[in-house]
């Protein structure tokens, strides 16, 4: 019986079809996107030439490690692909992201490629997306006040009684890369994923949200079925 580890590896392999010399890669964060990188540092000693731009320090550490070249995204940009992970999708390639706690990142270096390729393990892709719950970054100034109208919000997107946990971190309250905070709001399910996308991101304080709408071009799922590849609006 394979595990997920296993499918994240073989969705990460098929990913390496999308990459050619010479080109500017976006390197997501995760358990999946960690296992490519590590396939395509294998390319990488063989003579591959790519550059790549780090959705988080944590991936750019690994990459620095593995032998890949990173470079600032500002210095890259536009990127040829993105290679990343999602915490779920559904078949329209509306993703949730941000478990590791990179999406602000994420979503920055996904918007400045021409492509994002997800690779995922089956277990991601879902009918509707929710049971997971979604991040959302704020800032720490105003914290509690950014948080009320995060609620409010919610609520009249008919989430009420929704519960809001703010992530933890080893020292205290986390803090992603950028110095932000994270809550995450378990809202079960997402009836309308482009809309609350867009409300979540007019909220004062919010800096964003896992809710990645029309970014993704192409998903690799891998699972006991096969490896399956969907294209999205974005291909
Ligand atoms: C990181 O912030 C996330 O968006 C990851 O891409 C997501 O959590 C997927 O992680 P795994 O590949 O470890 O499941």
């Amino acid at each position: 019986m394979r595990d997920s580890a296993e499918f994240k590896r073989v969705a990460a392999a098929a990913a390496l079809d999308f990459i050619h010399p010479g080109m500017r890669l976006g390197l997501g964060t995760g358990s999946t996107a960690e296992a490519f990188l590590e396939l395509l540092a294998g390319r990488v000693a063989k003579g591959l030439d790519v550059v790549g731009a780090a959705t988080s320090e944590r991936t750019a550490g690994k990459a620095r490690a593995l032998g890949i070249k990173i470079a600032e995204l500002d210095d890259l940009a536009p990127l040829d692909v993105t290679i990343d992970g999602a915490d779920e999708t559904d078949d329209a390639l509306n993703l949730i992201k941000g478990g590791g706690g990179a999406l602000l990142r994420e979503k920055i270096v996904a918007a400045s490629s021409r492509k994002m390729v997800v690779i995922a393990d089956h277990s991601k892709l879902v009918k509707r997306l929710g049971a997971y719950a979604l991040p959302v970054e704020i800032v720490a100034f105003g914290a509690r006040s950014t948080l009320d109208r995060l609620e409010r919000t919610l609520a009249e997107f008919g989430y009420k009684d929704v519960t809001v946990t703010p992530r933890s971190g080893p020292e205290g309250l986390f803090r992603t890369d950028s110095g932000n905070l994270i809550f995450d709001c378990a809202l079960k399910v997402i009836h309308d994923a482009p809309s609350l996308a867009t409300a979540l991101s007019q909220v004062p304080g919010v800096v964003d949200h896992g809710l990645f709408i029309g970014l993704a071009s192409h998903l690799i799922i891998a699972g006991p079925a096969g490896t399956r590849i969907l294209e999205g609006k974005a291909s």
